[in-house]
């Protein structure tokens, strides 16, 4: 059993818990994720580590209740306990040695950006940082990551908050603009991530992307998590959940995504009836 240290509503429907978990933050690493169950009879869900306080012995979680999961885990409260709470899973980011850093965060997606962001910062990097949301509602995190960048971007779909128009707006410009990236790191939702690359390739910008297919074990067994990179399959749980963005079939990503819509709303149906 895990318990919930600390529980804050970022955004509507946006909860960020902190988790006391001394075995998983000794280890965590930025881009690295968790798989937990609320209870006995839960389903297994992965959710990106968002921060690690190695003093506190705490992992951050940030998640969108969407579903009857994350709806459950948000009507959890500082002092109660998850019941399952495994990680950290896959492969850490590679961040050692990069000068300078372009982070592009969609949404909840900003979230497990913000490890990197912090490693990228404390260990000297520069960083800019480009963040967008639908509107300033849901624009997470603009404070913290402001410890770490040189310069933070905000963008909202409704021009509510930054920019108006989306996060690629502004990449494009930064880049036409003459700065020259060693990398690019993009998380958010796959057509973000997707349109990214669509513009680091075209100027030869390295690229990272960080996937989150669907996930049933989150070790390697199932294979319902796979992605084809560079026209080879790949395990996100075990292989990622980062990968080259130049070499990622989003076309697939996205339609496999969109699989178990059907069964998803039968179990919807059922489930309120
Ligand atoms: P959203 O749909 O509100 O989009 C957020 C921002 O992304 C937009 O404001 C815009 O700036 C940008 N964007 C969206 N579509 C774009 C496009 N076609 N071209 C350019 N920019 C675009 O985001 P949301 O509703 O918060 O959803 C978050 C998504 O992030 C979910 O799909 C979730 O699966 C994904 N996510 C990914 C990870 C990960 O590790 N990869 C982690 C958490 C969430
Ligand atoms: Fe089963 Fe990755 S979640 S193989």
């Amino acid at each position: 059993m895990f318990e919930i240290l600390d529980k804050r509503i970022l955004a509507p429907n946006i909860v960020l818990m902190k988790v006391k978990a001394p075995l998983i933050t000794k280890k965590a690493m930025p881009g690295q994720f968790i798989m937990l169950r609320v209870s006995e009879e839960g389903e297994r869900i992965p959710l990106t580590i968002a921060d690690y306080d190695r003093q506190e012995d705490s992992i951050s979680i940030i998640f969108q209740e969407v579903g009857f999961t994350t709806r459950d885990l948000g009507n959890l409260e500082a002092g109660d306990y998850i019941r399952d709470f495994a990680g950290p899973l896959g492969r850490g980011s590679n961040l050692e040695g990069l000068n300078k850093v372009l982070c592009v965060g969609g949404g909840v997606g900003i979230a497990p950006l913000y490890p990197q962001i912090k490693f990228l910062g404390e260990q000297g990097s520069y960083v800019d940082v480009v963040i967008g949301a639908r509107s300033s509602d849901y624009v997470i995190l603009q404070d913290e990551i402001k410890n770490y960048a040189a310069n933070t971007y905000i963008t909202t779909d409704d021009g509510s908050l930054g920019h108006k128009g989306f996060v690629t707006d502004i990449v494009k410009e930064l880049i036409d603009r003459g700065n020259q990236y060693d990398s690019v790191i993009a998380v958010g939702p796959l057509p973000m991530m997707k349109a990214v690359c669509d513009i680091t390739k075209k100027y030869n910008i390295p690229t990272t992307v960080s996937m989150n297919p669907i996930m049933v074990d989150g070790t390697g067994m199932c294979g319902g998590c796979r992605v084809t990179v560079g026209g080879k399959v790949y395990y996100a749980c075990v292989d990622g959940p980062e990968f080259d963005g130049h070499l990622v079939d989003f076309d697939e990503a996205i339609r496999r995504q969109h699989m178990y819509k059907k069964e998803e709303q039968i179990e919807h149906d059922c489930r309120i009836k």
